[in-house]
């Protein structure tokens, strides 16, 4: 029996087959258990040994040539389907990024990104405390006692329950605690920042219940106002890239330095195009045109405030200051309106927002828009 017609159809109709599932049915049908190649193999048990001697190499070789047809053509129809989904799946590494919505970096946390920056390069590492305080280190340990005016004028948050120590506890309403838990953790000497939300109870254009404030904190031996007066002086030069910052020292009163100075930064007034004039940061605020701005509170820090932060205050001395860091945003990049910080304006947020690849770097500029 010639199996050359059972061979020629099978093969073609592999050939034909369109999809795995066909060839597998073809499988099944030519070589399952109840396949027709299996079938005439089974016909060879039944054979005198002179007739299996003809058909047995006949008929395994048309097995044989099936099975290579059926695994070819596999090949085959998986190859074209990897083509066809490849072809499908194009993308193209040289196209720009699609225009879906991107969020932005809020200009608070680019600010105190440039501050890190700027005061990292002056060997100043980043501190941070609590929000949810105690009246200790909030007030007692920076020479606040309780019955200082200053604790009024706080407008303080406070919580119904007492700590476990009996403590009153409240929102912090400065960065100011910080200086006392960096000098019990770690002793002196110090340099550092502390960058965070501070809390009081106050709401108008220019003051929110929430804000956020930027403490400094120098302690070493032989420290004087002149060290101050240069890191403040460094420091507002680099965030205003602006060379002619003039700094004017004001004899002031915080109960945590002794002196305190109030430190004022000079402006020019310039008229914009609609007319109004605004206030430029340069030159002194004695020339012609110029004027002073109360910008921050500084001070050497006070005796007290260093003994109740575990150091002997006639071996160890420092200064400190605290900023508005908002305020200091509003200043750079010309917001007039605090409250509109924390509405979560999208439309705020997309113009005064900056991209999350503009990275604050001394070498780029601190501010660089990308
Ligand atoms: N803690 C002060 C405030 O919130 C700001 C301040 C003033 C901080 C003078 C200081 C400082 O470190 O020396 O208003």
């Amino acid at each position: 029996m010639d199996h050359a017609a059972t061979r020629e159809e099978a093969l073609a109709r592999i050939a034909a087959a369109q999809d795995l599932g066909a060839l597998e049915g073809l499988r099944v049908e030519f070589l399952g258990k109840q396949g027709s190649i299996s079938g005439l193999l089974k016909t060879l048990g039944a054979m005198s040994p002179d007739e299996r001697q003809v058909a047995g190499p006949q008929i395994h070789a048309l097995r044989e040539a099936v099975t290579e047809a059926l695994g070819a053509r596999k090949a085959a129809l998986e190859s074209a389907a990897l083509e066809a989904q490849l072809a499908s799946e194009t993308i193209d590494l040289s196209l720009p990024a699609p225009e879906a919505p991107r969020g932005t970096i809020h200009p608070v946390s680019q600010v105190m990104d440039e501050l890190a920056e700027i005061f990292a390069d002056m060997g100043f590492a980043v501190a941070t405390g609590p929000e949810i305080e105690d009246d200790w280190h909030n007030f007692t340990a920076l020479n606040i006692p309780e019955s200082h005016p200053a604790r009024a004028m706080h407008d303080t948050f406070y919580f119904p329950d007492k700590d476990g120590q009996g403590r009153d506890m409240l929102l912090r309403t400065h960065t100011s605690p910080v200086q006392i838990r960096a000098m019990l953790q770690q002793g002196a000497p110090i340099r550092i920042i502390a960058p965070g939300r501070v809390y009081r109870s106050d709401s108008d254009a220019t003051h929110t219940p929430m804000f956020h404030q930027v403490e400094g904190l120098v302690i070493d031996k032989g420290i004087t106002l002149g060290h101050l007066k240069w890191t403040l002086e460094t420091f507002l030069k680099a965030y205003f890239e602006r060379e002619d910052i003039v700094l004017r020292l004001r004899p002031s009163y915080f109960p945590f330095t002794e002196p305190s100075v109030e430190v004022d930064v000079g402006f020019a007034l310039v008229s914009g195009p609609d007319g109004k004039s605004r206030r430029v940061l340069g030159g002194s605020g004695d020339d012609p045109g110029h004027g002073w701005m109360e910008l921050l509170g500084s001070g050497m820090v006070n005796r007290k405030v260093i003994a109740a932060g575990g150091l002997d205050p006639d071996e160890w001395q420092g200064f400190a200051f605290g900023v508005g860091v908002d305020r200091l945003a509003m200043l750079k990049y010309g917001m007039d309106d605090l409250r509109a910080f924390f509405d979560g304006d999208v439309r705020w947020l997309a113009h005064y927002g900056f991209s999350p690849l503009d990275v604050p770097t001394l070498s780029a500029g601190v501010g660089a828009r990308a």
